[in-house]
């Protein structure tokens, strides 16, 4: 019977399985008997080779797996304590699916190489752990905002309106012309709001910032929801709930816990609920003075400033009400607070920094306008979009949540590069 590690635990003692996988550990103990820690989807199970109790073939086969070898085994359980899963397999065949060569990843490697070496090291316990956790937080977001009535949709990578800015645009030559991979599909998800009203769109987004830190790729993924009709007072109340639904439910996922535990996760920092704290930028510059911090009342934040705001903190707060020059040109200015816009951002506990951004959208014409002049933007780059507050326009808001960031917070990881397969930064692209 073909089964997973995970499932040894629960068949019975003397059961006859076959296990297919990868040899994740291998060690020889004297002439006579070989330990193969077998790794699958679901987990590793100790495997022992007896020389005495099996066929010369089976022996010869033992004797010549690497590490990362493929492989069927076919045994009996037995229980055993030091086994990891507390049962173990005595072997009675082995079939090699490939051998191949001995395996580049050793016991002392750098940094530097395990990134080279990326499309192997994804195999190790540590990756797989995320890259699981990463597909069950990615399906408690779409699964939150379809039950709210959401449609998905899919915004194009080909752009040539900026949103977050020119300078950190990649530009790519398209056939003649220039074009710029998308920074954020905000402004498309606009546009479909006006045909599906709550949309969102997961796709990845291009930043050519020279950030070196550990939370910034070139290439993310990014989730965008927007809601027509909602203020901004609405979409924060949406971003708390979203992001709490995702903590609980990958607090509760039984497909995870061991992952959590390998990972070292501390359940008790998903456990968080909305309402999440709300701290105006002016009173936020004081809150960072105070800690010690030095900013002016008009400057954005930076990594040591976010962490100062979050000291203490065990949810994730909101900072809102930003200078309206620190920000992008599409946020509407708050009519109560003249200078500073209907924006949030939502940091993260922990020093995991920002993982949303987002706002009430200008839907005014003019408004929209007078703004773009203001930040020195061309009017012909965007004549599309300043079409949607021509024609039936209507008071919109939405915000964009980064995967990686979100999982980085998450998972607690030291470094966005673990929170994504092949990670893109400033000095990487390969493999
Ligand atoms: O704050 P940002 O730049 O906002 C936007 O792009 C808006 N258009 C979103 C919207 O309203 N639809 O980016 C949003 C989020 C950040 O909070 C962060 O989580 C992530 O995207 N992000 C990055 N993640 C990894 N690496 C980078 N270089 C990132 N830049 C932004
Ligand atoms: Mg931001």
């Amino acid at each position: 019977m073909l089964v997973y590690t995970s499932d040894l635990k629960k068949l019975g003692e003397g059961k006859e399985v076959s296990l297919r996988g990868w040899v994740h550990r291998y060690r020889k103990l004297g002439e006579n008997k070989i330990f193969i820690v077998i790794r699958d989807v679901k987990g590793i199970a100790q495997c022992v080779v007896k020389k005495t109790s099996v066929s010369e073939k089976t022996w010869s086969n033992a004797e010549n797996l690497y590490i990362e070898s493929s492989l069927i085994v076919r045994g009996n359980l037995k229980k055993d304590e030091r086994a990891p899963t507390g049962v173990e397999v005595v072997v009675k065949e082995i079939e090699p699916i490939c051998v191949g060569f001995p395996y580049p990843i050793q016991k002392d490697y750098s940094e530097e190489f395990l990134l080279d070496m990326r499309h192997l090291w994804v195999r190790s316990r540590k990756l797989q752990a995320i890259m699981k956790a990463r597909h069950y937080i990615i399906t408690y977001l779409r699964e939150f905002l379809d039950n709210r009535g959401f449609f998905e949709i899919t915004p194009p990578i080909f752009t040539v309106s900026g949103a977050e800015g020119g300078s950190e645009m990649f530009e790519v030559e398209y056939f003649g012309n220039k074009v710029f991979l998308t920074q954020s599909s905000q402004l498309y998800a606009e546009a479909m709001i006006f045909s599906l009203e709550k949309v969102y769109s997961l796709a990845p987004s291009f930043r050519a910032e020279k950030s070196r830190t550990r939370k910034h790729l070139t290439e993310f993924w990014h989730l965008e929801p927007e809601m027509a009709f909602y203020s901004q007072e609405d979409n924060m109340k949406l971003q708390e709930e979203l992001v709490s639904y995702a903590a609980n439910s990958l607090r509760e996922e039984e497909e995870l816990q061991s992952s959590l535990e390998l990972l070292g996760v501390d359940k008790e920092t998903l456990k968080i609920s909305p309402p999440f704290k709300r701290i105006d930028y002016s009173k936020a510059i004081e809150i960072v003075n105070e800690r010690g911090g030095k900013i002016e009342w008009g400057e954005d934040f930076g990594v040591d400033e976010e962490r100062l705001l979050v000291e203490g903190e065990k949810a994730p707060i909101f900072i809102t009400n930003f200078p309206s020059e620190i920000k992008a040109f599409y946020m509407k200015e708050d009519p109560k607070k003249p200078g500073t816009v209907l924006a949030s951002d939502m940091l993260a506990p922990f020093e995991h920094g920002e993982i949303i951004g987002g706002s009430e959208r200008i839907s005014d014409y003019k408004e929209l306008v007078e703004k773009m002049k203001r930040f020195g933007l061309r009017e012909e780059n965007y004549s599309w979009y300043l079409d949607l507050r021509k024609y039936g326009s209507v008071p919109h808001s939405g915000f964009g949540l980064g995967i990686e960031r979100f999982v980085k917070y998450l998972l607690n990881l030291q470094h966005i590069r673990d929170a994504i397969p092949f990670p893109r930064t400033i000095n990487r692209f390969y493999p």
